[in-house]
């Protein structure tokens, strides 16, 4: 049970700089060494375990880094709230929700949960609720894929994203969980196609991008999908609402409840060691470290993201 001490008197946002963020990523730097890096996917597990990063994207889209900014991972689970963003953008929130929960979890990300009870996945962050989210997507073989690299391409400003072709093919191979979710979702009716749609979901989570990227995912998501440097194509009010929701009550999973309490902010994690957050109206913030803790969820990562909280007050509550 942490105890979360908070400081007396909270600087202003006003004054993080780079060297806020270097002091704060250097106190937490030996935290990996308290987590593993994932291997239950076989490439992951190659991932270097004391790389780590630490990114902010302050109000006027001003971006400060510390550490290993231009290191590249797999943004893994973070996809799925881009996935989430495509499909409800098509189809509707009721048609999406009429298929899946708004509801939070005690479970892990790869939980069947009640697919066997009420037939329908818990939330769209949850492995199974995310694996049926990108299948609601529209288009054919990998076009629903490409969809949410676009979106990705565009909230980050970055065109040379993509996916790492290993580490799909890693998932693709291992991935019978996976599978059995997608044909367990297909059987209950709510999936209709192929397997292609789960070859969509382990392309979305081989992406790979930089913890300033999951920084600028982080503010788009705050500032009503309006990107860094100021383009409103996207600017939505609900949709962020939606999304930062679910971020909010099941982002960080199991833990999310007590990452609530802590940290107290919409938060998206993924195995490949990244979290993006979102502290609504003000900032982004993306860090990296690949060692994770028991719930999945990047280990010095998190006390990144507790001690800048802290620091600055930016917890909602
Ligand atoms: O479905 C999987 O196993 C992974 N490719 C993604 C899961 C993930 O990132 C869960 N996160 N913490």
């Amino acid at each position: 049970f942490n105890t979360v001490m908070y400081a007396q008197r909270a600087a202003d946002v006003s004054t993080i700089s780079e060297k806020t963020l270097n002091s704060i990523l250097e106190k937490n730097r030996t935290y990996y060494t308290q987590g593993k890096v994932a291997d239950y996917i076989p490439e992951l597990g190659k991932m270097d375990a004391g790389a780590i990063a630490f990114s902010v994207v302050g109000k006027s889209g001003k971006i400060f880094n510390a550490g290993d900014v231009h290191k590249k991972f797999t943004m893994q689970s973070i996809s799925k709230i881009i996935a989430l963003m495509i499909a409800v953008n098509e189809k509707g929130e009721a048609d999406v929700f009429n298929k899946m929960g708004y509801f939070g979890t005690d479970r892990p990300f790869n939980h069947f949960s009640n697919l066997e009870t009420t037939g329908k996945p818990l939330n769209p962050m949850m492995n199974a609720g995310a694996i049926l989210t990108t299948s609601l997507i529209s288009g054919e073989g990998e076009k629903p894929f490409l969809k949410i690299l676009d979106l990705v391409r565009y909230i980050t400003k970055n065109n040379t994203i993509d996916y790492n072709t290993s580490v799909y093919e890693s998932e693709k191979s291992t991935g019978h969980r996976n599978r059995g979710m997608f044909y367990l979702m297909k059987n209950n009716g709510l999936i209709s196609g192929n397997e292609d749609q789960l070859d969509n979901y382990f392309k979305q989570c081989s992406i790979e991008l930089t913890a300033e990227d999951l920084a600028k995912i982080g503010y788009f998501f705050a500032n009503q999908c309006v990107r860094f440097d100021g383009d409103s194509a996207y600017k939505n009010e609900d949709l962020a609402r939606l999304i930062q929701s679910q971020m909010l009550i099941a982002g960080m999973y199991e833990f999310s409840g007590e990452y609530a309490r802590t940290v107290g902010l919409p938060s998206k994690s993924g195995v490949g060691g990244g979290i993006t957050v979102s502290v609504p109206g003000k900032m982004g913030i993306g860090v990296f470290s690949p060692a994770l803790d028991r719930h999945g969820n990047s280990s010095a990562g998190y006390h990144m993201i507790l001690d800048l909280v802290k620091q600055y007050d930016l917890s909602l509550f």
